[in-house]
């Protein structure tokens, strides 16, 4: 499974791209606010300083939501540099754009997915990726780990390209389930996936192993 990060915080990318595991970003508009990035002209720098830091796909959301708007914007951002994936919401006119995009070979990042024939829309249109929001499912009462694995299973057994890249991913817990639920991509905030490393026996172990190694070496 690829793990991409889902901030716009540049710190934190370069803090998760140099542990080495990194492949990629998710950025959305509200992660972007939160970084104070306004205007096109400084969303679009970011965009680009974001690919120069990680190698791997970086989704920028379009915020149009008609289709002759989306289809202009997405097609600046995905000029902007050669890791951008367009990042389009599920709506009716972002499945014609997504068509769109993918009959041109610009690749997309289908968000806000909610349910399986949402996936289903999406990946007939051809997007590269649809991300089913797991924690926003969870937050109301509802499952999302569930969805991920519906709709990893009916990729699987239709045949399509499309990745399953479950975001709005909380804890690490998520991420283990994301594993199990056969997720291609998580996109997960940093401190979720340092949460990968902690474990009391490690640390205890270890403790035990440097102790062990001073008694005989001092
Ligand atoms: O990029 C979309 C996403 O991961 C949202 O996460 O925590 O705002 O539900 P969250």
């Amino acid at each position: 499974m690829k793990f991409f990060i889902d901030t716009a915080n540049l710190d934190q990318i370069r803090e998760a791209n140099e542990l080495g595991v990194l492949d990629g970003v998710t950025t959305n508009p509200s992660l972007m606010a939160k970084e104070g990035i306004k205007g096109v002209e400084n969303c679009n720098r970011h965009y680009v300083e974001i690919c120069s830091i990680v190698k791997g796909d970086v989704s920028a959301e379009v915020i149009a939501t008609d289709y002759e708007s989306m289809i202009k914007e997405g097609t600046a951002l995905a000029t902007l540099h050669p890791n951008i994936v367009v990042k389009v919401p599920c709506i009716a006119d972002g499945i014609k754009a997504i068509k769109y995009f993918s009959e041109k070979g610009i690749r997309t990042n289908c968000t806000l997915i909610f349910s399986p024939g949402q996936a289903l829309l999406a990946a007939k249109a051809g997007a590269t990726y649809v991300s089913p929001f797991v924690g926003r499912l969870d937050d109301i009462a509802s499952d999302g780990i569930e969805l991920v694995e519906k709709i990893v299973d009916m990729f699987n057994y239709y045949g399509f390209e499309t990745q399953v890249l479950a975001a709005s991913i909380r804890s690490t817990q998520h991420i283990i389930q994301c594993i199990e639920a056969g997720a291609d991509v998580a996109t997960c905030p940093l401190s979720a996936i340092k949460g990968l490393l902690n474990h009391p026996l490690t640390d205890s172990g270890l403790q035990k192993f440097l102790a062990d190694h001073k008694k005989v070496n001092s």
